[in-house]
């Protein structure tokens, strides 16, 4: 596997409507496993792979474990890979605080669904169906965006709801990317 390089908001790459994967070879179980490396290397909760300048409908999500106050793993962490993903269902409505990894520095108020179902395709091709609440949620949105050219910044509620971090790794929240 290989850690890719991310790229940012001014590359026009990330602005590019990314196309369907029509043949499941080895070159997409490839690029999955080096999205997961890449995004574990970056430290955020999702990636598209638009973000790597490969403008395929791929994206996967990766939601850490939880722990109670004394250390015990409440939740494990969760994988996600979708290929070829649809939206088919939103429910209610709420304002998320956001970041992306091509948006490094920043994090934005933007509206979303809090509940989301989304069908698609593993790596292998196979058909997946998922349901996602809250933080999911608002991952699988924001990620599908990216296969349509669309970042968060499109989707603030305001021009001025948008502000810097001053260090990534103090920031508890809205580190989906
Ligand atoms: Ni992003």
């Amino acid at each position: 596997m290989t850690v890719r390089t991310i790229i940012t908001a001014e590359n026009s790459l990330l602005r590019e409507r990314s196309k369907k994967v029509t043949r499941f070879t080895p070159a997409v179980r490839q690029l999955v496993a080096d999205m997961f490396e890449t995004l574990e290397a970056a430290g955020g909760v999702g990636l598209a792979a638009p973000q790597i300048g490969v403008l395929q409908r791929v994206f996967i999500v990766s939601i850490p474990a939880d722990y109670d106050e004394d250390g015990n793993e409440i939740s494990p962490q969760e994988d996600y890979v979708l290929v070829n993903p649809e939206i088919i269902r939103r429910e209610g409505e709420e304002e998320m605080v956001e970041g992306c990894l091509s948006v490094p520095g920043y994090r934005g108020l933007v509206r979303r669904a809090t509940s989301v179902v989304i069908k698609g395709q593993d790596e292998d091709g196979r058909a997946v169906r998922y349901s996602g609440d809250a933080l999911l949620a608002q991952a699988f949105q924001h990620e599908y965006d990216h296969l349509d050219g669309v970042l968060y910044l499109d989707r603030l509620e305001d021009r001025d709801k948008i502000w810097v971090i001053e260090d990534e790794s103090d920031d508890e929240e809205g580190d989906l990317e």
